[in-house]
């Protein structure tokens, strides 16, 4: 097991077996998390812990699990190379340094009580994390934290941060789980920032994410969301159309799920990153 047992200590059981959120304590088992209230295991293989129900990745989310876990080695290429030239502008790095920059990360300062924590879901191969540490304050302390429902984009994050432990923001270690985006195992408001990129489109239920997003995250903090949507502020030629249909195969009509944000946040932006991609940034109140 990676995680630590202060670690362990933040995060809830998210499912007691009826679909609604447990909520207990997990305890580490060495081969499994178990719950102290509901004694649910979570198995943990390779060190790799999986706080998820099987029977709950459905529809969507299974089909993009299937995309994901068998054609991981093409994401990063795919981003870098392909995206920019399908919709004939921008860059990997423009892109996801401007929707960072919405994190506020800069603003970031030491807490009395505990330290930082940096939240991504839907994490993938890590092709944040550079970026995040390139945006705080510099010696900052932060422990980030990356979730995901792939196990093959989570090896990749591994590979890539072995490659280069300095790419990650404060110690050098991600603490990595796989578990659904629609039942996060962690309490409420555990962290200072909270962040997901390229994967909320193709959920089975954005909303539901969208509310998980928002309950995990401290209040008054900004939330990015980023995902497809081709800019109805511009217009687009038939090539663009067609590119943009492409990528988003798994969805009839993508667009920033801005109408389906959890009752009371707060707007902060709701723009395009580039054509295809629009950024959400909001705030639960404080
Ligand atoms: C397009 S990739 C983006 C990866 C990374 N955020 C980036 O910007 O490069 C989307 C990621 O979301 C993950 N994902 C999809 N559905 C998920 C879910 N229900 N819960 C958690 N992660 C999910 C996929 O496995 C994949 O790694």
């Amino acid at each position: 097991m990676t995680l630590t047992a202060s670690e362990i200590a933040l995060l809830r059981c998210p499912d007691a077996g009826d679909g609604a959120p447990c909520g207990g304590s997990l305890v580490d088992a060495g081969d499994a998390l178990v719950c102290g209230r509901c004694l649910t295991r979570w198995p943990v293989r390779d060190g790799l812990a999986r706080v998820y129900r099987e029977e709950r990745v459905r529809g969507n989310d299974r089909l993009l699990r299937v995309f994901y876990d068998n054609l991981a080695a093409l994401h990063d290429p795919a981003v870098r190379w392909l995206i920019p030239v399908l919709q004939t502008e921008g860059s990997e790095r423009a892109m996801r340094e401007a929707y960072l920059r919405r994190m506020e990360l800069g603003a970031l300062r030491p807490r009395a009580d505990r330290g930082l924590r940096v939240l991504e879901v839907g994490a993938g191969t890590g092709a944040n994390l550079a970026f995040v540490r390139a945006q705080l304050p510099p010696g900052l302390d932060v422990a980030y934290w990356s979730v995901d429902l792939s196990e093959s984009m989570t090896r990749r994050l591994d590979a890539r941060v072995a490659r280069d432990p300095s790419i990650v923001p404060g110690d050098g270690r991600v603490r990595r789980l796989l578990c659904d985006g629609h039942a996060l195992p962690f309490a409420d408001g555990t962290f200072d920032r909270v962040f997901s990129t390229g994967g909320v489109g193709g959920y089975r239920d954005p909303a539901r994410a969208l509310a998980e997003l928002a309950r995990v995250a401290v209040r008054g903090t900004p939330i990015v969301v980023v995902d497809e949507q081709l800019d109805p502020a511009r217009s687009h030629s038939l090539y663009h159309r067609a590119m943009f249909r492409a990528v988003t195969f798994y969805d009839r009509a993508p667009m920033s799920p801005r109408a389906l944000l959890p009752a009371g946040a707060e707007v902060v932006a709701d723009e395009q990153a580039s054509r295809f991609f629009y950024s959400l940034t909001f705030r639960m109140p404080a």
